[in-house]
């Protein structure tokens, strides 16, 4: 690669007969300027060959021309190579000054300043310039070849200098890229691994929920049969305690007709020994309340049953969202109610096509995080619900800490958690996340330190069409398949 392309070169001297002398040594094939010249070139021969490609040489009287015709060729896109700059030339701007303003304008000019005089001061031309390695110094008188030389070697510079940087110029953009390939490539493995701790976590949170669910299902189960003849027994009770009463009645009423005085007097003490008057106040209430307990605990086992879907099997089905928050409610009251009012605010739903007891799981999740958030006073949690077009949106709102700034980012990672080791295991939302992403709807939060969070839930009316993700959400797991049995 020897062929050089920019030989361009701009002369700045104020003296004519200088741009006539370096125009000859430069351009020796360039048409006779005068016919002085001609006659001098035949009588002397003074003419040195170029070796290479022709000069393609440009002349300014002053700095100011010098500079301005430096300024067009860049915009043309044609810039010098190198230039040849006087030092004196008066009355305009010195070679310093030139050179400096023609650096200013294109920093990559090669310059060679040339000056008759020996002058003092070159060192404080050369720290006023502070560009050594683009400047050359060339005394007059000059040999030609000298000239000839310069302009050779500083084009050629320039040349390779262009090179040297275009090629740092690629060499950059090939580091810049692939620096850009590897970081891409390490933002998707960590991505990955991200997915992957998400998917184990989920995995092992659902196999706990799995065994709670199981355990749950296996106690309803258990007080179901005994409750339900409670139940049945207490019915018949109250339908003979009637007849008693009914029958007590009767002999009360026929008590005046007791002849013998002995009989009635002992009746009188019995009843009083026994509290009749009060038995027959008090067994009625007793009756009332105890079917009352008997009806919570119904409630209870058939919550628990709702809330681990035993009955049924985890497929996706038509289901009431307000049912499921219910019934979900009442088994977390004990985390819930010395802690926190509920408040529900409930719009018309539609049935929702969903996983019930995964959903119960969010709300679940929701509801405790949002009681454990409360500090010493009692708060709020309130349970909003939206229909907004074909979705449902479901909000928990509580009143408790907030959320710091910085963990709003990380608290569905899986295993973040601010709970003391042994409170929280960090899963909870990972998990909720993970459902909910499963039925087609996402999860944000909103939270203000000090004075609450709400979780927005947002989930599609109908069941998102089946995707390699929804397909195997649809699957049931190993874990899933033991809730259902
Ligand atoms: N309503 C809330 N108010 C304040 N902080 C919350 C709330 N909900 C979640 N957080 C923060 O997010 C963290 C992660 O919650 P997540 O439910 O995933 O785990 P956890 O509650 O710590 O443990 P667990 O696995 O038992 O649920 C919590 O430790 C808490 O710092
Ligand atoms: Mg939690």
């Amino acid at each position: 690669m020897n062929t050089l392309q920019n030989r361009r070169v701009l002369l700045i001297d104020d003296m004519p007969t200088i741009h006539e002398d370096f125009r000859k040594i430069l351009m020796p094939h360039a048409p006779a300027k005068s016919a002085l010249d001609a006659t001098r070139a035949a009588l002397f021969d003074d003419e040195i060959k170029c070796v290479a490609a022709p000069f393609d040489v440009d002349s300014a009287h002053q700095g100011p021309e010098g500079l301005a015709k430096v300024v067009d060729s860049l915009a043309a896109g044609r810039p010098y190579a190198m230039a040849f700059v006087d030092m004196r030339m008066p009355p305009g701007w010195d070679g310093t000054e030139t050179v400096e303003r023609l650096w200013q304008a294109d920093p990559r000019l090669q310059i060679v300043i040339c000056t008759a005089y020996s002058d003092a001061s070159w060192e404080e031309v050369l720290a006023r310039l502070d560009a050594r390695d683009r400047l050359l110094i060339l005394k007059k008188p000059f040999d030609n070849v000298e000239v000839l030389q310069l302009a050779n070697a500083l084009t050629a510079k320039w040349e390779l200098t262009q090179r040297a940087t275009s090629q740092i110029d690629h060499l950059e953009e090939a580091v810049q890229e692939r620096t850009r390939k590897l970081s891409d490539a390490n933002a998707a493995l960590q991505a990955q691994m991200h997915e992957r701790k998400r998917l184990e976590s989920q995995l092992v949170q659902s196999e706990k929920l799995a065994s709670i669910g199981q355990l749950a299902a296996g106690v309803a189960h258990e007080i179901n049969n005994p409750i339900g003849y409670v139940c049945s027994n207490f019915g018949t009770l109250e339908s003979y305690l009637a007849h008693l009463f009914e029958m007590l009645a009767a002999y009360e009423g026929a008590e005046p007709r007791i002849e013998s005085p002995e009989l009635v007097a002992e009746l009188r003490g019995l009843r009083d020994r026994v509290g009749l008057d009060f038995l027959k106040d008090d067994v009625p209430a007793l009756m009332r309340e105890s079917s009352e307990g008997i009806a919570r605990v119904r409630q209870i086992v058939q919550d628990l049953k709702d809330f681990s879907r035993v009955d049924s099997a985890q497929e996706w089905q038509w289901a009431d969202l307000h049912q499921g928050i219910d019934s979900t409610l009442n088994i977390v009251a004990s985390e819930v109610k010395f802690k926190a009012d509920v408040v529900k605010d409930y719009a018309t739903l539609p049935q929702i096509e969903c996983l019930p007891s995964q959903l119960n799981q969010v709300v679940m999740n929701l509801v405790v995080n949002a009681a454990h958030a409360m500090g010493c006073e009692r708060g709020r949690i309130t349970i909003r619900t939206r229909a907004e077009g074909d979705d449902v949106l479901l909000e928990v709102a509580d009143t408790g800490s907030g959320i710091a700034p910085e963990n709003l980012s990380r608290i569905f990672d899986p295993f973040f958690t601010t709970k003391p080791v042994g409170q929280g295991t960090g899963l909870g939302l990972s998990l909720s996340y993970g459902i909910v992403k499963n039925h087609g709807g996402r999860i944000d939060v909103t939270s203000q330190l000090g004075h609450g969070t709400t979780f927005r839930v947002v989930l599609p009316v109908r069941r998102p069409a089946p995707g390699p993700d929804a397909l195997s959400a649809a699957r049931p797991r190993a874990s899933e398949a033991a809730v259902r049995d």
